[in-house]
């Protein structure tokens, strides 16, 4: 063994053992990946449906960080001719479960003037990020705004706010996984699940 390797070694025991503790402060899955790769399939149809092939000019806004995962499975199912904008909004900053008034940490990246917008983010919960966002794109004149997330929780979404693209209604519980964080942790696991309930505040 050379010595390099004899470096590496440590590293490589540090990342195994970590991936184990992540997966052991899962409690349980609550959707699986193969039921989120199916329903997002479903979900780029509708969508691409919707659009009519993107002839108008379609501008996808990922609201980031959560939805970097959902974006990037969606968008390689959706035949269309598309663009990025992004937005970056923190609204349950740190180690919040609660949420705050959203703070935008990123701008929208793209002009979307004339264009058909859709917003897509990872869990509409009380509905402040997405309405911050809509109202920022508004602002922009778009020639069509509609929102697509992963997931809701019903009991709290507020009915005046649209979504026209649900993936799943879920109950009032603090989930991660498949771009969602506790703490900036857990966005790579790839199920939705409930962490260990002493593990949050
Ligand atoms: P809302 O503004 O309360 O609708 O919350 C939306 C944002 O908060 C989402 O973009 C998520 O990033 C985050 N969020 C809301 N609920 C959860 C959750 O259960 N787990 C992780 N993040 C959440
Ligand atoms: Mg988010």
């Amino acid at each position: 063994m050379t010595p390099a390797t004899n470096k590496s070694l440590p590293r490589l025991i540090e990342r195994t053992t970590d991936k184990s503790a992540m997966e052991s402060d899962i409690a349980r899955i609550l959707i699986h990946r193969d039921r989120i790769q199916a329903r997002v399939r479903t979900l780029a149809n509708e969508i691409a449906a919707t659009y009519n092939g993107g002839k108008t000019g379609l501008t996808l806004v990922p609201i980031l960080s959560g939805s970097i995962i959902f974006l990037a499975d969606l968008i390689r199912e959706l035949p269309l001719k598309m663009k990025l904008a992004l937005v970056q909004i923190s609204t349950y900053p740190g180690a919040a479960t609660a949420p705050g008034a959203p703070r935008t940490v990123l701008g929208l990246s793209g002009d979307v003037t004339g264009r058909d917008v859709l917003i897509v983010d990872d869990i509409l919960d009380s509905g402040r990020t997405l309405r911050c966002v809509r109202e920022m794109i508004r602002s922009r004149g778009p020639r069509s705004v509609r929102s697509a997330v992963l997931l809701r929780k019903p009991s709290k979404a507020p009915p005046d706010l649209p979504v026209e693209f649900v993936g799943f209604d879920i109950e009032d519980l603090f989930v991660v996984g498949y771009g969602l964080d506790y703490n900036d942790h857990y966005r790579n696991y790839p199920h939705v699940g409930v962490l260990h309930s002493g593990l949050m505040p």
